[in-house]
């Protein structure tokens, strides 16, 4: 295409006059506007090196494949940074025990041991998980202590029973010689809405006694 005639052509002194007009030069601006964006790429080139160097915080965003050791076993799963352990354990290793009672770990319901120490599954997420070692209480179907809650009585609907389970074996594991006060003591993080207590109690200082 012809370019057209009608179109004035600048002087190299108009260019120059309109690049410095109001003392600002549009030629500095935009060099020094490429000066920052290569700043910038630099920056991310040496936060990314840091990184894959191990030397910066990643940022984990999206799916990924982790192995989380769960009861002896190495397991590789999928988990997005937002996801939970106990959904980790219920739908995609089909351990049910720890149950989704609530949200904040009020209920005592997805009671697990990480480390041997008892938190809430609930309330921590998967990511956070590698390299612990994780106990549900599907690990404790040979233990005493679900031997005597059978022989107290000790549930109703059961909706509570895992984590009290895996409360009392974490609390006598700790305090094998615990008082009947220092028992309800130990085992107040765990609700039973069923009302249960007494024969909950009841098995636990079965336990100490040897009785179990
Ligand atoms: S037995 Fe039903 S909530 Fe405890």
């Amino acid at each position: 295409m012809t370019p057209s005639t009608n179109t004035p052509e600048r002087s190299s002194r108009d260019v120059a006059s309109r690049d410095t007009a109001g003392g600002f030069s549009r030629r500095a601006f935009l060099h020094g506007s490429g000066a920052v964006a290569a700043a910038a790429t630099l920056q991310t080139s040496a936060t990314a090196f840091a990184q894959a160097a191990g030397g910066g915080t990643s940022i984990v965003s999206g799916e990924t494949t982790i192995e989380l050791s769960v009861n002896g076993k190495t397991h590789s799963v999928k988990a997005e940074p937002r996801t939970t352990l106990l959904e980790v354990l219920r739908y995609q290793l089909d351990l049910t025990g720890a149950k989704p009672v609530c949200n904040d770990g009020s209920s005592g319901a997805a009671t697990i041991l990480v480390d041997g120490k008892p938190m809430q599954a609930n309330t921590l997420f998967a990511i956070a998980m590698v390299g612990k070692q994780i106990e549900t209480v599907e690990s404790l179907a040979k233990d005493k202590v679900p031997a005597a809650f059978t022989a107290c009585d000790a549930q109703q609907c059961g909706f509570c029973t895992p984590g009290f389970v895996v409360a009392v074996k974490a609390f006598l594991d700790k305090k094998p010689k615990a008082t009947e006060t220092e028992i309800r003591e130990g085992l107040n993080g765990n609700i039973c809405r069923c009302g249960t207590y007494v024969n909950i109690v009841q098995a636990a200082v079965k336990l100490v006694k040897g009785d179990a």
